[in-house]
């Protein structure tokens, strides 16, 4: 159809002399060109098009701008010209300059919009499409300014350098909206707005309830939004005159892709484009959690923080459009699945309770609280009145809701108890009072059923593979089913990690192994094998070995040595095995020593990507042995599965994970110093920063050494004081220094190496920033840092190496 319709678009094009059509890659419309069909125009740089496009599987087409560069499978749209009166055939509408104004006309060559301006009749418009993704029209084609443009009518989207303002003369507002659905652009329920007077966000709901602000701007921060606090992509700014107020920002680096929308969930998010991943990547979102969102999930819908979806009904209700609820267009809310019989004999309707809050709409003349003596007269009171909908009874008295219930979420500390109406026959049949918890057991046992059907049927369909011992380099290629019998059908599980869960197995030879089940391996056989191979020609003693390999259609397996003492996380965090000053010590120099022969010693660098405690693991003797090296590679260009393995253990990552720039070594030699900190202090950097009373441990690590202070009261009280004040000031002077925000600034793994053997001395570098960048429970990659931005701007114009001078080179 698709095809078709391109071949029909051609011969029209063919055959209508009157179009002229725009030269390929063109930037600008002139008076007398057009944009139809598949015609676009793009800026000067390449990073913005503009022509028709479809949201999702809807057949509608809207004149948008999209990220030209960002290869998603729906281009990510910008911009949106007709929200609200789309076309159906693109070919026969056109975008051209009529009488001074850029109008769009559908199928019936009738204007169905326009950039609104009084005619100036002038023949000398233009629109030209820039590289900021701002279209404006020009009175001429050398003039430089504009006479319109759109980044005064922005969709969902904020782009750097656009505002989003007040206007004190005309008390006009800008808006952001969000659209109606993944398919529709026209303008949803949601609304970012500027509150000039508060000097803060307010988004709204409907236009009218307001249901987030972002606090008051201090000139750094809105008090509401601490995460944007020392932000590292980002430079926002608020400008106040007579005339008008707003915000507008932009990037440090103009090659990173970002942009800031009004989601169709109700949350603001900003998101940045991650080139070696090529996925956006969410940096923040307010509010935080989803149910927060005002009536997200609409009348009778309940939302679920930790549920897939948000949103369900109510037990015996049904989405009013399934196919919206299916598009996470939840705004319709719900409805009975049998409707109430107003009138009739009340046998027919039962109470459903259910344990919520309901925030919204406590307000007559829907929601009315009467002074009864008890539940029953509560109930009976509802019962009576065909409008009731639900009641509840509590110390507040007898609450009656007529209208319709907003805004129901069941993970609320302050949930009561509310009866909700519904027709005896849509009420669960064992035990009319527990309804909801009946329904929530079942749900999740015949979930776990499915699951555990899945789990069978993949073990199943795998045991049908056949395969053969062969040898690959030095590695041996194993058969499935040996590893099934190894692992005992993989159920001694040893821990799950970013690519996929390790289980413990014995080979016949009665060799105890480590098999590892690789998930999602983007890469064909070929490739598998000889990234394998590569991997296995890699020996290191501080490395853990690779013996072999399964690959057998979908399954990709890899065989390791097994480390009998686990992972340094259980021995670094955990009393029972506490590892003196010296372990510690040694532990750190023999990572130092690995990571120098991933860095710089093999044939092709590898770069860990995902350096923290749970990835080394421990000999027998307490000797580190790296794991998990030269995996991203295999799971292919998906380099962001490290951030969202992050999900939980905080605080490794460096910086430039998230400005979309290329990863370097110098990400592990962050994520290693983080780890320095927590060799030290014995706790995890992030525990520390979330009790609010310490210090970001890296920040009081930092601030003892330029004070010159007792290093000793940094360690880990656990020891006792019994560790090495020289070997201490060293360890914390390195990660000071590897945790610098700037890659340049900080050191090679190598001068690690030799610092920490001590053949090299070390300055105190620059206070870091110690950003902390963390990916919490919900997938947002965060940044906290404690310093003033004084200070960051401090760490940012200074950033000169911390090594001093080479002191010898005596021993080896
Ligand atoms: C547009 O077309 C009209 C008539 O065909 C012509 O007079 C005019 O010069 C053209 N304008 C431009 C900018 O090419
Ligand atoms: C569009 O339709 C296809 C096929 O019916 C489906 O697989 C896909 O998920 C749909 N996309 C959206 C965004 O609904
Ligand atoms: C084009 O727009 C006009 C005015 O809105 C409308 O009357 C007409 O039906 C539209 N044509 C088509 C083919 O949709
Ligand atoms: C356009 O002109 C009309 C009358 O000529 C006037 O009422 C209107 O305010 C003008 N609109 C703009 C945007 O200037
Ligand atoms: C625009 O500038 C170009 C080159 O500077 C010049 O050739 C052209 O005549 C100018 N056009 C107008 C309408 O001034
Ligand atoms: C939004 O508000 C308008 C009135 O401003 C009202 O007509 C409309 O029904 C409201 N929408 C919803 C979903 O409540
Ligand atoms: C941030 O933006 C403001 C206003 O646009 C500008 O004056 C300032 O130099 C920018 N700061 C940095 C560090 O780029
Ligand atoms: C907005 O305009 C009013 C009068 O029109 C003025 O009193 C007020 O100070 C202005 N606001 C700002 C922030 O200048
Ligand atoms: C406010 O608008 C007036 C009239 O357009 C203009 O003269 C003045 O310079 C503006 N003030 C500022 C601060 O932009
Ligand atoms: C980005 O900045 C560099 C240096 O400031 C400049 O040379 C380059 O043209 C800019 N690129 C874009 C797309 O603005
Ligand atoms: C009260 O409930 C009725 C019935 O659901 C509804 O039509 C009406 O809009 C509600 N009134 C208010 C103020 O919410
Ligand atoms: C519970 O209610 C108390 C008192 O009304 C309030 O301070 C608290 O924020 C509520 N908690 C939640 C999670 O809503």
């Amino acid at each position: 159809m698709f095809f078709n319709s391109s071949v029909m678009g051609f011969l029209l094009l063919l055959c209508s002399s009157l179009i002229v059509s725009l030269s390929s890659g063109a930037d600008t419309i002139t008076a007398n060109e057009s944009i139809s069909g598949d015609q676009t125009l793009i800026s000067k740089d390449g990073k913005f098009e503009l022509g028709f496009f479809k949201a999702g599987n809807s057949s509608n087409y809207y004149i948008g701008m999209w990220y030209k560069k960002v290869n998603t499978i729906l281009p990510t749209v910008a911009w949106v010209a007709n929200r609200e009166t789309p076309v159906s055939n693109r070919f026969e509408s056109e975008l051209k300059i009529i009488d001074g104004n850029l109008v769009l006309l559908n199928e019936s060559k009738s204007p169905i919009w326009s950039t609104g301006l009084n005619s100036s009749s002038s023949n000398s418009v233009v629109a030209v499409l820039l590289d900021d993704g701002n279209l404006v029209l020009r009175d001429g084609p050398n003039s430089t300014g504009h006479i319109w443009q759109s980044f005064d009518f922005p969709g969902n989207t904020w782009l750097p350098g656009a505002k989003m303002s007040y206007n004190n003369i005309t008390g006009k507002k800008q808006l952001l909206t969000s659209w109606k659905s993944l398919e529709d652009p026209s303008e949803g329920l949601f609304s970012l707005e500027l509150d000039p007077k508060g000097k803060q966000y307010i988004i709204r709901w409907n236009r009218s309830t307001p249901y987030w602000t972002s606090g008051t701007w201090n000139g750094h921060i809105f008090s509401l939004v601490p995460e944007m606090r020392a932000n590292y992509i980002y430079n926002f700014s608020y400008v106040e005159n007579q005339n008008e107020s707003y915000f507008t920002y932009s990037l440090y680096d103009n090659e990173t892709i970002s942009r800031f929308i009004m989601d169709i969930s109700g949350q603001i998010k900003q998101l940045t484009w991650l080139e070696p991943s090529q996925q956006w990547n969410l940096f923040w979102s307010q509010p935080r959690e989803q149910c927060e969102v005002y009536d997200y999930c609409g009348a009778f819908g309940s939302c679920r923080q930790s549920g897939l979806p948000f949103c369900n009904c109510l037990t015996g209700f049904n989405p009013r459009s399934p196919s919206n609820w299916s598009l996470t267009d939840f705004s319709g809310g719900c409805v009975r699945k049998t409707e109430l019989q107003c009138g009739r004999t009340s046998e027919k309707y039962g109470f459903l309770p259910i344990s919520a809050t309901a925030t919204a709409d406590r307000k007559p003349p829907n929601f009315t609280v009467l002074a009864v003596g008890s539940s029953g007269e509560c109930q009976r009171t509802c019962l009576n009145n065909c409008s009731c909908n639900a009641y509840s009874y509590d110390n507040n008295g007898c609450s009656i809701w007529n209208g319709e219930l907003l805004n129901l979420s069941d993970d609320n500390d302050n949930a009561t108890t509310i009866y909700v109406k519904v027709a005896s026959k849509d009420l669960p049949s064992q035990k009319k009072n527990n309804g909801v918890i009946i329904g929530a057991v079942v749900g999740s046992v015949v979930g776990l059923v499915l699951i555990l059907g899945l789990i069978l049927f993949l073990i199943h369909r795998n045991k049908r593979s056949v395969g053969k011992t062969a040898v690959e380099g030095s590695l041996i290629s194993f058969v499935y089913r040996d590893l099934q019998t190894a692992t005992k059908n993989f159920s001694d599980k040893l821990g799950g990690g970013g690519f996929g869960s390790v289980f413990k197995g014995t080979l016949p030879d009665s060799t105890v192994v480590a098999v590892k089940k690789l998930e999602s391996v983007t890469q064909g056989e070929k490739q598998f094998r000889s990234e394998v191979s590569t991997i296995g020609t890699i020996h290191h003693v501080n490395l853990v070995r690779l013996r072999g390999f399964c690959s057998e259609g979908n399954s990709k397996l890899l065989v390791y040595d097994y480390m009998p003492n686990g992972s340094l996380d259980s021995h670094l965090f955990s009393n029972e095995k506490l590892l003196d000053w010296k372990t510690r010590y040694q532990i750190a120099l023999g990572i130092a020593r690995g990571l120098v022969y991933l860095h710089e010693k093999c044939r092709d660098c590898i770069i860990h990507c995902d350096i923290k405690p749970e990835n080394i693991l421990l000999d027998t003797d307490l000797c580190p042995k790296i794991a998990d090296f030269g995996l991203s590679k295999l799971v292919g260009r998906d380099f962001s599965r490290v951030l969202t393995t992050m999900r939980g253990t905080r605080g490794y990552l460096a910086p430039e994970w998230l400005s979309g720039v290329a990863i370097t070594m110098k990400a592990d030699v962050y994520s290693y110093g983080m780890m320095l900190f927590e060799f030290i202090s014995g706790t995890r950097n992030s525990e520390q920063s979330e009790d609010g009373k310490k210090r970001f441990f890296p920040m009081r690590a930092a601030n003892v050494l330029i004070d010159g202070d007792d290093i000793l009261t940094l360690v880990d009280p656990r020891l006792n004081g019994n560790a090495s004040a020289e070997e201490v000031t060293k360890l914390c002077k390195v990660a000071c220094w590897c945790i610098q925000d700037d890659e340049e600034a900080r050191p090679a793994m190598s001068q690690v190496e030799q610092i920490l053997e001590g053949l090299l001395d070390v300055n105190m570098p620059p206070k870091p920033r110690a950003l902390q960048l963390f990916v919490d429970d919900d997938d947002h990659v965060v940044f906290f840092t404690e310093s003033s931005s004084s200070q960051s701007s401090q760490a940012r114009s200074n950033p000169s190496s911390g090594v001093s001078q080479a002191k010898s080179t005596a021993s080896t």
